[in-house]
């Protein structure tokens, strides 16, 4: 079965201000859209499980990268909730994942077509109401530093 899916396009308000975190973003992006080319010729169990696989390994790095700058700048201790909320987006997304690929493992179906649309809106979202918010306040302490 074969899907359609718009390409998720790099928006200048996505960009949080922090090099390193806004050139991963855009590797993601691209992940994506390569993804979404691949799923609509080929929906292959492997190809999901292939494609699953590449992206969570690459979220978990990425996820990595912006809590160790967390560390590094006293987010937990400048932002409370805002930090604890961040963490728990990042675990939720990762274990999200985990479970499509042991669904998939155990003959579940799952569409292309609901995939890309949970990953593409998970990672606006987050950027936009997340990762901004992590962005600014780095921004912020460089100022200061
Ligand atoms: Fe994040």
């Amino acid at each position: 079965m074969a899907t359609t899916q718009q390409p998720l396009m790099w928006r200048d308000e996505f960009a949080t201000g922090v090099a390193e975190i806004d050139e991963q973003h855009m590797i993601l992006v691209h992940t994506l859209n390569e993804a979404a080319a691949k799923l609509a010729h080929d929906t292959s169990q492997e190809t999901l499980e292939q494609i699953t696989q590449d992206l969570l390994s690459y979220a978990l790095y990425h996820f990595e990268t912006e809590e160790d700058l967390m560390q590094r700048y006293g987010y937990a201790e400048g932002a409370g909730d805002a930090a604890e909320q961040h963490l728990s987006q990042h675990r939720a997304f990762s274990s999200k994942v985990v479970s499509v690929r042991e669904g998939l493992k155990s003959g579940m179906k799952i569409t292309a077509a609901d995939l890309l649309e949970f990953l593409n809106s998970w990672l606006v979202n987050h950027i936009l109401n997340t990762d901004k918010k992590l962005g600014a306040f780095i921004v912020a302490h460089k100022a200061e530093a």
